[in-house]
């Protein structure tokens, strides 16, 4: 198989593997704290890091990362009918993982989709056991239905922290600075707190997160990245510091507060690296 072809069948595979971090993740901020929703973002993890290594194994062919969001099964209104969406999106992929690692020779990516597909099969396992689990306990969806100025602020946050979550990573695959993309990888993780954070504070007030993004930057020239992560690092320090004036919740507040601190943060990290890279 040539590698084109290879590919075109990872990220085929990367892009399932997006679907599935942000089904479960909306399952899981959906049914509130509990030992089931802690379980299943531990499954979210473990998606985050099957996509990670199938960008990886892309770039590495000299391919480009996909950076569309595979089918998402969204249907049903209680926790067991997500979860049973969770055994069919499971199923989903361990279809194509098995033709994969049929059709792929190279033996190194061949053993890497195997052990992604036995990652797969576990979860398939979790999530029949969660549709129990939730059917016994009459597991509900805890989201409110709210809509006002704070829920839009809120829910701002969560496109712009998807947004750069997904363009840093794609920056740490595609950048050839070892710092830079140390650094990309790092505080990609912490907007994915931060993504959490917002999902989780928007279910405390009644109201329910949507997790969608808005366009990547897609440079490739490292010092274009930082260029272009660091306008948007400000932009959005502005707009939590505004959030948090604006509001006379003192935790809703403090969130905003922090957001802000570690954006200004991530700019000062980027504008350090850009400077090294433009000596
Ligand atoms: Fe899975
Ligand atoms: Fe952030
Ligand atoms: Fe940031």
């Amino acid at each position: 198989m040539d590698k084109e072809k290879i590919i075109a069948l990872l990220n085929e595979d990367l892009e399932g593997e997006h679907g599935a971090i942000i089904q479960y993740l909306t399952n899981a901020y959906a049914m509130g704290e509990g030992e089931m929703a802690c379980e299943i973002e531990a499954i979210a993890r473990e998606e985050m890091r099957h996509l990670d290594w199938l960008a990886e194994t892309i770039v590495g062919l000299g391919g480009i990362p996909s950076l569309k969001r595979g089918t998402m099964r969204v249907e049903g209104k209680t926790v067991a009918d997500w979860m049973q969406n969770g055994v069919l999106l499971e199923e989903d992929a361990m279809g194509p993982y098995r033709q994969h690692v049929k059709a792929i020779d190279d033996p190194g990516i061949k053993r890497l989709l195997q052990r992604i597909l036995s990652d797969e099969e576990s979860h398939h396992g979790d999530f029949k056991h969660f549709v129990e689990k939730a059917k016994r306990e009459g597991m509900l969806d805890i989201r409110g239905s709210r809509s006002d100025k704070t829920v839009e602020t809120l829910n701002w946050g969560i496109e712009h922290e998807y947004t750069v979550i997904l363009q840093y990573l794609f920056q740490s695959y595609m950048t050839t600075n070892p710092e830079a993309k140390k650094q990309l990888e790092d505080q990609a993780i912490n907007e994915m707190q931060h993504l959490g954070w917002l999902a989780e504070k928007l279910i405390d007030i009644s109201s329910s997160p949507r997790i969608e993004h808005t366009g990547v930057d897609q440079s490739t020239r490292t010092a274009d990245m930082l260029r272009a992560d660091i306008k948007t690092e400000k932009e959005v320090a502005d707009a939590y510091d505004r959030a948090a004036k604006e509001t006379d919740d003192p935790k809703l507040k403090e969130l905003f507060l922090r957001l802000r601190d570690h954006e200004i943060y991530h700019t000062e990290v980027f504008s350090d690296i850009l400077k090294e890279e433009e000596k």
